[in-house]
C-alpha cells in the first residue's frame, strides 16, 4: 500500500478535524487512537477524504504505514498522556523521524521533552495550534518551536493546513525549542483576557442598562462592523442571539456562570511574574475564572454584602460608544501585555521572536483573530512597538482617542457595582504606565526605613539612606 506522508496520533476533536484538514490539502495520512472504535468512526465519518487516511491499529502499523523519515503529529491531553506517548512511540522510530507536539504543552514541559530526546536522533517540534474545532478543521493559526531546519522538513504541509490572511499563509517557525508553545500560551492569556472584557461590557449592559440578550447580541454585531471587528466580537454576537431547545430562553440566562479553564492563562500570568513583565489583564482575567468558579461562596456573599448592580443612567447611545471604546482601549492594553511578557521571554531563553511574524500569523486561524492585529503587525514590522505597543504612534492615537471612554466606563461601572477587574487592571496599568513620576518614592522610603535597603535620589547618582527615625 502507498506509504502516507505524515501520521497523526489522537483523534479527539481537534486531531480528527487536523488529520481532515491534512488529508483534503491532498496528504496522505495515518491516524492511531488508542481506543480502535475512534479510529474507526472517524475512518466512517471522513467521507471522500477516507481515501487518503490509513487507519492504524497499533503504534507499530503506525510508523510502518508512514514513509520515513516519518513526521508524526501527537495531539493528546497537555501533560502526561505526552509523555507517555512519546515513551511509547520511540521504540517504533528510527533516526530522523520528527515528533511533533501539537497540543496545549506547557512550554516549560516542552523544552524538558526537547533536552529528553536530546541525542536521540528523533527531532522534536512543539507546535502551538489555534482556531478550535473549525480552525483546526479548515485552517488554523499554527505557531512552531524547535530547529528551524525542523521547521523546512514540515513546512509545506503545515502552511498548507494552515489559515491564509490575504493569502499569507499563518503558520511559522518562531525560535527553537519552547518558542511555539510559549507563543500559543500568551496567545491563550491573551484570549482570556479579551474574553473577560467582553464579558464585562456584557454585564454593563445586562446589568447596568437592563439589556436582553437579543439586544445586547445586536450592540456586539454592530460593533463587529466597526474597530472591533474580530472573531471574539462576532461569536458574542452569534452566542446572544441562540435560545435554548428545551426552556425557549436565550441560552445564555440558563448558563451556569462558573468558567473554565485548562491552564495557558494561569500559565501566561506565572509567567508573566516570572520574567517580572507586568500583565495585569492576563491576571485579572485568570483570577476572575477562579472567582466565577467560587459560586457558593458568592451567592452567600450575596446574601450578606447584597449583590446586583445599580442602574446606569447615562443616554444610551453615547453609552454605548463608550463602552465600545473602551473594550478596545482596554484590549490594546492586553495586547501590549501579552507582547511585553512575549519580549521578556525572548530575552530570557534566548528565542529572539519575530513579533512581527506571531501578529500576521494570528491575524487569521486563531481565537484572538481580528482587524487590529493587521495594524500591529505593521507597528511591530516598522519597529514602532519595539519597547511597548504603547509606544507606536499609530497605538499612541488609538489610545489617546479611547482611553477616556475606558475611564468613563470603569468609573462608572465601579460606582454601579458592576465588576470589571479586566478593564480596571488595563486601565490602571495604561495610567501606571504614562505617569513620568509614580509613586514609589514613597515605597522606597518604606523599604528603606524599615530594612535599610537604600534608595536613589533624584539629584545625585548612587545609594542613600534616610533619616528615619527623627520623631
Ligand atoms: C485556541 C484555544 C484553544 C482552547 C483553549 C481554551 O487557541 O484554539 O485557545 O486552545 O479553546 O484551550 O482554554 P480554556 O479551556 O483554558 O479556556
Amino acid at each position: 500500500m502507498e506509504k502516507a506522508e505524515i501520521g497523526l496520533i489522537g483523534l479527539g476533536t481537534m486531531g480528527s478535524n487536523l488529520a481532515l484538514n491534512i488529508a483534503e490539502k491532498g496528504h496522505r495520512i495515518a491516524v492511531y487512537n488508542r481506543t480502535p472504535s475512534r479510529t474507526d468512526d472517524f475512518v466512517a465519518k471522513a467521507g471522500d477524504l477516507a481515501g487518503r487516511v490509513v487507519p492504524c491499529e497499533s503504534l507499530a502499523d503506525l510508523a510502518a504505514a508512514i514513509r520515513p523519515p516519518r513526521p508524526i503529529i501527537i495531539m493528546v491531553l497537555a501533560g502526561s498522556p505526552v509523555d507517555e506517548q512519546i515513551a511509547a512511540l520511540r521504540g517504533e522510530l528510527a533516526a530522523n523521524d520528527i515528533i511533533i507536539d501539537a497540543g496545549n504543552a506547557n512550554f516549560r514541559d516542552t523544552m524538558r521533552r526537547f533536552r529528553e530526546l536530546e541525542g536521540s536522533g528523533l527531532t522534536f517540534i512543539g507546535m502551538g495550534v489555534s482556531g478550535g474545532e473549525e480552525g483546526a478543521r479548515h485552517g488554523p493559526s499554527i505557531m512552531v518551536g524547535g530547529k528551524e531546519e525542523s521547521w523546512h522538513r514540515v513546512e509545506s504541509v503545515l502552511t498548507a493546513i494552515s489559515a491564509k490572511f490575504k493569502g499569507e499563509p499563518c503558520a511559522a517557525w518562531l525560535g527553537p525549542d519552547g518558542a511555539g508553545h510559549f507563543v500559543k500560551t500568551i496567545h491563550n492569556g491573551i484570549e482570556y483576557a479579551d474574553m473577560q472584557m467582553i464579558a464585562e461590557i456584557y454585564g454593563i449592559l445586562r446589568d447596568g442598562l437592563g439589556m436582553a440578550p437579543k439586544e445586547i447580541g445586536a450592540v456586539f454585531a454592530e460593533w463587529n462592523k466597526g474597530r472591533l471587528n474580530s472573531y471574539l466580537i462576532e461569536i458574542t454576537a452569534e452566542v446572544l442571539k441562540a435560545d435554548d431547545a428545551r426552556t425557549g430562553q436565550p441560552v445564555v440566562d440558563i448558563i451556569l456562570d462558573r468558567a473554565g479553564q485548562k491552564g495557558t492563562g494561569k500559565w501566561s500570568a506565572i509567567e508573566a511574574q516570572q520574567l517580572g513583565i507586568p500583565a495585569t489583564a492576563i491576571e485579572a482575567a485568570v483570577a476572575a475564572r477562579v472567582l466565577s468558579s467560587l459560586r457558593d461562596e458568592r451567592l452567600a456573599a450575596e446574601k450578606i454584602y447584597g449583590g446586583g448592580v445599580a442602574p446606569i443612567t447615562a443616554p444610551r447611545e453615547t453609552l454605548l460608544k463608550q463602552l465600545e471604546l473602551a473594550l478596545f482601549a482596554g484590549k490594546i492594553a492586553a495586547y501590549a501585555q501579552g507582547f511585553a511578557v512575549m519580549a521578556g521571554a525572548s530575552k530570557e531563553f534566548g528565542w529572539n521572536l519575530p513579533m512581527p511574524t506571531i501578529a500576521k500569523i494570528w491575524r487569521a486561524g486563531c481565537i484572538i483573530r481580528s482587524q487590529m492585529l493587521d495594524t500591529m503587525a505593521e507597528a511591530f514590522g516598522s519597529g514602532a512597538a519595539s519597547t511597548n505597543l504603547l509606544m507606536a504612534p499609530d497605538f499612541v492615537k488609538l489610545m489617546q482617542e479611547a482611553h477616556p471612554a475606558l475611564r468613563r466606563v470603569v468609573a462608572l461601572a465601579t460606582e454601579a457595582g458592576a465588576p470589571v477587574p479586566a478593564l480596571s487592571s488595563a486601565l490602571a496599568y495604561f495610567d501606571s504606565y504614562r505617569q513620568g513620576r509614580g509613586t514609589s518614592n514613597l515605597i522606597q522610603a518604606q523599604r528603606d526605613f524599615f530594612g535599610a535597603h537604600g534608595f536613589e535620589r533624584i539629584d545625585e547618582a548612587g545609594a542613600f539612606h534616610g533619616p528615619w527615625g527623627q520623631g
